[in-house]
């Protein structure tokens, strides 16, 4: 990466702002933290500062409360769970500017930990808003940027605050750049990408900017459907988008004139309505009855991308091969998951859903990397500069 990182500034006994993405899922019925993984991730970039004898201000945002002030997206809960996994007390403010913030920030001492309230209770974060941005790099001497979940946002604190201070990558900052700028601009070859979900129109840049740098691209989920129509097979009562068909013939024919291996489903599991107790049935691509619908891909396909991915050296993953939610249509990206975690290659799996998968079936660590950024990823995957990356100071 060729930005400066929390390793090239002295942080000791000053006051480091860390941009942290403590976006975590909720609970919907007690508003615990579902998942703590995002908290986790940024351990090492907070162990380090506290380490070196920095006065650390976390701030993040959770959920999106639209500028406002909503109790259930208070920070509280996720200052708990970070002060139990550091070991520390975690301060945790109500707000993330004001005169209480300043106070709390100009008495920390070298090592102690800081954490503002909901960024986003403000509207000024989301607006960019200068005097906001202004604001928060008050508080501090140093700005570190660790969130790389939302380094795709050029919101106040991730990009404003960079005109203020003096401002650096933290560790998964540096991690995730690396193992997904490594893939994007010098993989080791052959090199796979696996990209699923519901739509082709969530994905078209990210399938537009793979096809160039691809040897294997296997499509599978919702968004195959599209491609099945464009090459003239019923799809029955599935998720398909006519508008796109064309942008599925497209990419087709650009995968072909590169001489891409391009793999699409030859069989799939089909439901007989869109309900985790629908009947279901394995039919031939070519043959989905005219009431069905497509709820995931089927045992050829699974072994015909198991063949193509053999031998791979690189392989990205990003969106589910079918409905991963309902157990009669997760084995798709259940095998998809077990392939990856089997194999040799670097594998590295773009986050939300196919991210949410591995972890579901405990072969997380079995992969090489597992980014931390949804819509991040994606539009790292799309060959977006990221706003929040760009701003950081150079090497
Ligand atoms: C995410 O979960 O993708 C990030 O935290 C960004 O959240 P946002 O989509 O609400 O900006």
């Amino acid at each position: 990466m060729n930005k400066k990182t929390v390793r090239d500034v002295d942080v000791h006994a000053r006051r480091v702002l860390v941009r942290v993405d403590f976006n975590v899922p909720l609970d919907k019925a007690t508003g615990a933290i579902a998942d703590d993984t995002r908290i986790v991730a940024a351990l090492p970039t907070i162990s380090y500062l506290r380490a070196q004898g920095a006065r650390v201000i976390l701030c993040s945002h959770l959920g999106r409360p639209d500028g406002k002030v909503v109790e259930g997206l208070r920070l509280g809960s996720v200052g708990q769970r970070l002060s139990e996994l550091l070991g520390v007390p975690v301060f945790k403010m109500d707000d993330c500017i004001g005169e209480a913030v300043t106070r709390a920030a100009f008495s920390l001492e070298n090592g102690q930990v800081l954490l503002l309230e909901n960024l986003r209770f403000h509207p000024e974060e989301e607006a960019n808003d200068p005097a906001f941005a202004r604001a928060l790099a008050s508080l501090a001497e140093v700005f570190v940027n660790d969130a790389f979940g939302t380094a795709h946002r050029a919101h106040a604190s991730t990009e404003g605050v960079t005109h203020y201070l003096p401002s650096v990558a933290g560790f998964l900052m540096e991690k995730e750049i690396d193992y997904l700028g490594r893939a994007m601009e010098n993989p080791a070859r052959p090199f796979a990408a696996i990209i699923g979900g519901a739509k082709v129109s969530d994905k078209i840049k990210v399938l537009d900017n793979l096809v160039s740098k691809v040897n294997v691209l296997l499509i599978g989920g919702g968004m195959a459907n599209t491609f099945l129509k464009a090459q003239g097979y019923e799809v029955g009562q599935s998720l398909v988008e006519n508008d796109r068909l064309e942008v599925a013939v497209a990419i087709r024919s650009r995968a072909q004139e590169r001489g891409i291996k391009l793999g699409l489903p030859v069989d799939v599991v089909v439901g007989d309505r869109f309900a985790a107790e629908a009947e279901s049935k394995v039919v031939s691509a070519e043959a989905v009855p005219a009431d069905w619908r497509i709820l995931d891909i089927g045992p050829k396909t699974i072994e015909l991308f198991r063949g193509m991915l053999a031998g791979c050296k690189t392989v990205v993953w990003n969106g589910p091969m079918g409905v991963f939610e309902f157990p009669r249509f997760a084995q798709g990206t259940r095998a998809v998951a077990q392939m990856l975690a089997a194999s040799d290659a670097v594998t590295i799996i773009g986050g939300g859903d196919s991210a949410a998968a591995a972890e579901s079936l405990g072969l997380a660590d079995r992969m090489t990397h597992i980014s931390t950024g949804g819509g991040a990823s994606l539009e790292f995957l799309e060959g977006k500069v990221l706003p929040g990356v760009a701003a950081l100071n150079g090497k």
